[in-house]
């Protein structure tokens, strides 16, 4: 009998390339776990099977894991603790799981749980004596659903000021979705020659307010920078939050945009072959995604 592959995460958009890809393999079974209010239509072109379970609670995670060779786990580190426990439980010994280069920023909000589960996750693995390959992504980008980029490109349709804390000097290098699920494919491929943690990032740093430059430029306008003082603009959201606990904005949040987020992807690159988009071509292909450019790069 073939390989069985268990993916969590199928539905967000990353995880809909990989199990289109992995679907379309020979000999290859793949177990999607969803939860029940899921929606994933094209699914069912896929022949994949598809069990009901929620990361959340643990419901259907040790069903979901009966017969499974191969672990790739997308749906967030947060999760990590009851895949690794039912993967004890059924002897799964191969595993890709998708952290985030928010490890190494040096704000707690940012880091401290993905640094915890990172370890644990490690020790645990080891003592299993598993495969595995653990990739961390930058900030994803490239379609309507990413939940960042595409908020920038909604605002820019509509206006021209932008509020830039700071100079807009840090570097960022997000990466768009479609390396993203070429990375988790490639580390699925190498596991057994290819061990550990792999950051994966866009081809290139740039600065955070060039970036922003290229976001209004495609959406055809040029930007007008508001900008903010980094530690009177924290300070001031800080004591906004005192009175309403509930403001949606945290001063860590403002002091973040000034931190480096650039990090080489070489260690991929050599073990992995990943090769990843240039920024201003990823946002290119998201304007083109979002229906706001016409004419330049199509997927
Ligand atoms: N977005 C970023 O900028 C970014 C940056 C670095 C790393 N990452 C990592 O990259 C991966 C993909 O990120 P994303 O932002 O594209 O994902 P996402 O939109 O947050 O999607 C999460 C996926 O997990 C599933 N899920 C959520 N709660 C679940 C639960 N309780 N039980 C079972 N499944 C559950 C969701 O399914 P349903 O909602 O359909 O149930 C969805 O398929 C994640 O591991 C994330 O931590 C993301």
């Amino acid at each position: 009998m073939g390989e069985i592959v268990l993916v969590t995460g199928a539905t967000c958009p990353t995880g809909e390339v990989v199990v289109q890809a992995l679907s379309q393999r020979l000999g290859l079974t793949v177990r999607c776990l969803m939860r029940q209010s899921s929606r994933a239509p094209w699914l069912l072109a896929t022949g994949v099977e598809r069990l009901t379970g929620n990361l959340d609670t643990g419901d259907g995670v040790d069903a979901a894991m009966a017969g499974i060779d191969t672990v790739v786990h997308i749906a967030g580190i947060r999760f990590v603790r009851p895949v690794l426990r039912a993967m004890q439980a059924s002897g799964v010994q191969r595993a890709v799981f998708v952290n985030t280069t928010g490890v190494f920023s040096r704000f707690k909000s940012a880091s401290e749980v993905y640094r915890l589960l990172e370890g644990e996750m490690q020790d645990s693995l080891s003592s299993m004596d598993t495969d595995y390959v653990v990739i961390r992504p930058t900030m994803i980008f490239g379609n309507d659903r990413d939940r960042n980029v595409c908020k920038f490109f909604h605002h820019f349709q509509r206006h021209s000021l932008f509020p830039m804390f700071g100079d807009g000097t840090a570097l960022i290098q997000p990466i768009y979705y479609r390396d993203v699920a070429a990375a988790i494919l490639a580390s699925y491929d190498a596991l057994g020659t290819a061990k550990g943690f792999y950051n994966i990032s866009g081809a290139a740093p740039v600065p955070y307010r060039q970036f922003i430059e290229e976001i209004a430029q495609l959406c055809g306008r040029r930007p007008v920078f508001l900008h903010l003082p980094v530690r009177l603009t924290a300070g001031a959201v800080e004591a906004v939050r005192k009175v309403y606990p509930r403001f949606p904005l945290k001063g860590e949040q403002i002091w973040r945009t000034t931190e480096s987020r650039a990090f080489d992807h070489d260690a991929a690159a050599r073990d992995l072959g990943f090769r990843p988009l240039s920024v201003p071509d990823g946002l290119r292909l998201e304007a083109a995604a979002l229906g706001i450019l016409h004419g330049g790069a199509q997927e």
